[in-house]
């Protein structure tokens, strides 16, 4: 993420936040400005009464001080004299604004000066009848108030006090801004403490609601709040575990369609969008330089390359591989990184450099003499040489420790890829222990007593069992994987789960069909139509116009079954001659691991057959094979499936075989036949094809007439089902499958490790 989407992501979480809380303060600050409307009123209405009352009271007390005095006054000749100035001095008390004397009849007999000379006492009775006994006179309102007075022989008069009320008015104001301040206050800090409760249970509520979607808040509970009687339970909870990821996994197999997007959910919703690190010895790109100079980016000819270059594309992260172009060097940055696919660079290829004598023992001699031929049971001898297995090791190390050194966390996912890294798992493992481990083997694995002959066959086994997840492409692969593990080594082995123990780590063996990735729409649009194929790959090889054309594409290996191919297009011509001058059968052939002597015997031996086949069969206008012994990139490799009748897979053992899956996927026409070996993973899956056994050359050559004689219908009926096969079962599935189940197992360590810590609490 670059400073500018990173400011963004940071505004847009501030605007959340802020969102969130207004949404908690708006209610409160409203209900507060209500209750503030309300009870200010009310207040002082309170107030005013009681002050009244005690403005009451207070009259009370001064009727009662003042009866005796004007009892005596009113028995005096000069009362009215005496009365007055009793009253004046009364009402010196700055409350009392007035005092007079009412006699029975409602007569003012006497009164102190500010007495209203227009009130009467009918007046001041009738307001101090009211529960607010508040009059109005020129000085202001005032409180009225009459108290009998009472002599020895009865009533005597009546007091009439009147009382300023002004103080009210000047209290209530203070009062009332006492509440106004407290009631901001209140609000101020409820709001406050509302935030800080919003945010904080908003969070958790958040966090919670989140990993109970990764299934975590399930047991959380349980292992956070142990308590004795539930320890069988969090026990069960272990080993029902397993059964569970056993039924998801089952379940997973029925879901629709798996592209990159679905793929890319998956990393950032059960992986939290962790980063991934993919290892292998074959770069997705390499750079060459020209004779010209120039420099060109190539593709190399990899099933594994063509597999795993859509899920990168879709993941990112970085990919570290070997780098062996020739101008590989000069376009790398400073820590031998570069960004591609080259104009989109959606991720990063990390490019590590080997010494001539490290890629002649670990590429050329251990993995390619000796594991290659060791693991693929194609008549050659495996080679396992000391000095081989020294650089191996060596070259495996440094792998590693670049995984190390890319690693941006402590559990990284690692998808180590092929046979070239065997003991990177278990190095990678020693220096990151949390990494999840996921090692896919592109190659068949062969059977226990074939894979003993290895004389390192302990060590490469423990090296393997470094991974968290061992990948392969069928059952049967994985089936010879544990026995051979069983024969080999001490581990515990729990067949019903696929897991194998050993020392201190588990390692989940299962089988994921790689795929391709399934051309969409618009790369399909792109395609010259068949007819465009056929005729440009007609001018190009020089074929006449009526020819069928059958190809093979491969890497020049000899386990692809390219001899057995070649007898049988020579039995097909010999057995069906109808087919002299109608039909050529183009080899695609991409040099491959030239250097090594058994790869050079087997090529020139295809060139000869291929020469004796044309001599026997061809004539000056016509030749029955064309064998095209160079790389060819992807759009002429689908320009020329789109051209053939045929597309003969003849492998004689193969983990999966990418390029009958390809064919399939060229054919939007839903024309064209597939023969595939049955020594092919693919063959497991693909049924539709005419499955052969590439050792019987005749029930191949059958299978080639066959097809070039096969109605239409049944071409297209046999094409549908095999496109829709590999279009459900593509490469994203491949990774998607593999990755849920790295999520699965990364939860499962997590629980696995409260249950530990919850197991040790409660000894
Ligand atoms: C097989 C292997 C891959 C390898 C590919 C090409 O598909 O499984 O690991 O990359 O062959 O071989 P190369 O030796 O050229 O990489």
């Amino acid at each position: 993420m670059n400073c500018s989407d990173a400011s963004i992501a940071r505004s847009t979480a501030l605007m959340r936040t802020l969102r969130l809380q207004l949404r908690f303060l708006l209610p409160l600050v409203a209900t507060l400005v209500a209750a503030a409307y309300l009870a200010l009123p009310l207040m002082d209405k309170l107030t005013l009464r009681w002050f009244a009352r005690d403005l009451s009271t207070r009259g009370n007390l001064v009727a009662n001080t003042l009866s005796d005095s004007i009892v005596e006054s009113l028995s005096d000749g000069r009362r009215a004299n005496r009365l007055r100035s009793l009253f004046n001095r009364a009402v010196q008390d700055e409350r009392m604004v007035a005092i007079g004397l009412c006699e029975p009849g409602d007569r003012l007999a006497v009164a102190s000066y500010g007495f209203p000379p227009d009130l009467s006492c009918a007046q001041v009775r009738e307001a101090a009848s009211r529960p607010d006994p508040e009059l109005s006179i020129a000085g202001g309102a005032v409180h009225a108030g009459i108290y009998p007075v009472q002599g020895e022989t009865g009533q005597v008069g009546e007091l009439v006090l009147l009382q300023d009320m002004s103080f009210i008015e000047r209290r209530s104001q203070d009062t009332r801004r006492y509440l106004l301040i407290l009631i901001i206050a209140l609000g101020v800090t409820i709001s406050l403490i509302t935030m800080v409760v919003a945010q904080v249970s908003w969070r958790g509520w958040m966090r919670g609601a989140r990993a109970l979607l990764r299934g975590e808040g399930i047991v959380r509970p349980l292992v956070d709040e142990p308590s004795p009687e539930l320890e069988p339970l969090a026990l069960e909870l272990r080993s029902r575990l397993r059964d569970l990821e056993d039924e998801y996994r089952r379940s997973l197999g029925l879901e629709s369609e798996w592209t990159a997007e679905r793929l890319r959910l998956l990393l950032r919703t059960q992986l939290r969008g962790d980063e991934v690190i993919v290892v292998s010895n074959r770069e997705p790109y390499l750079h060459q330089r020209n004779e010209d100079g120039s420099v060109v980016v190539k593709r190399p000819a990899s099933g594994l390359v063509t597999a795993v270059e859509p899920v990168m594309r879709a993941c990112s992260g970085t990919w570290i591989a070997h780098g062996s172009g020739s101008a590989d060097r000069e376009v790398v940055d400073a820590n031998d990184r570069i960004r591609v696919p080259p104009g989109h660079e959606d991720y990063t290829l990390r490019r590590l450099w080997l010494t001539e004598e490290e890629e002649a023992g670990y590429y050329f001699g251990f993995a390619n003499e000796g594991l290659w031929p060791l693991c693929h049971v194609a008549h050659v001898r495996p080679v396992f040489r000391e000095s081989d297995w020294q650089r191996y090791r060596e070259v495996n190390q440094r792998f590693a420790d670049a995984v190390v050194a890319e690693a941006r966390s402590e559990d990284p996912i690692v998808l180590v890829q092929d046979y070239h890294f065997a003991l990177l798992p278990a190095m990678v493992r020693a220096k990151l222990p949390r990494a999840t481990i996921l090692t896919f083997w592109h190659i068949p694995w062969p059977n226990p007593e074939s894979f003993g002959i290895c004389p390192w066959r302990r060590e490469l086994l423990e090296g393997m069992l470094g991974s968290t997840i061992l990948g392969f492409h069928t059952r049967y692969h994985c089936k010879n994987f544990i026995e051979t593990v069983d024969r080999y080594l001490e581990a515990r082995i729990e067949h019903e789960h696929s897991v194998v123990s050993y020392r201190d780590d588990e390692t989940f063996i299962e089988s994921y069909p790689i795929s391709i990735e399934w051309p969409d729409e618009a790369t399909v649009a792109r395609w010259p139509s068949v007819d465009e194929c056929r005729l440009a790959v007609r001018r190009r090889l020089g074929l006449p116009e009526d020819q069928l054309i059958a190809c093979g594409v491969d890497r020049f290996d000899y386990t692809k079954g390219i001899v057995e191919r070649l007898h049988a297009v020579e039995r097909l011509l010999e057995k069906y001659p109808r087919w002299i001058d109608r039909f050529s059968f183009v080899q695609v052939a991409a040099p491959t691991r030239s250097s090594l002597p058994e790869y050079r015997v087997f090529q020139d031996r295809i060139k000869e057959i291929t020469e004796r086949i044309n001599t026997r069969f061809g004539n000056e206008h016509w030749q029955p094979v064309r064998l095209l012994a160079e790389h060819h990139d992807s759009d002429a490799v689908n320009e020329l499936y789109r051209a053939s009748e045929v597309c003969v897979v003849t492998s004689l053992h193969d983990g999966m075989n990418l390029v009958c899956k390809e064919y399939c996927a060229a054919r939007d026409d839903e024309a064209g036949v597939l023969i595939l070996s049955r020594f092919a993973g693919a063959a497991r899956e693909l049924n539709e094809a005419l499955i052969v056994n590439p050792y019987h050359v005749e029930e191949t050559a059958d299978a080639l007439h066959r097809a070039l004689t096969m109605p239409r219908a049944e071409q297209r009926e046999r094409m549908a089902s095999l496109r829709m096969t590999i279009r459900e079962a593509n490469v994203f599935r491949w990774a998607g499958l593999m990755l849920a189940d790295a999520g699965r197992s990364r939860l499962r360590e997590r629980i696995e490790a409260r249950v530990e810590r919850y197991r040790h609490r409660s000894r």
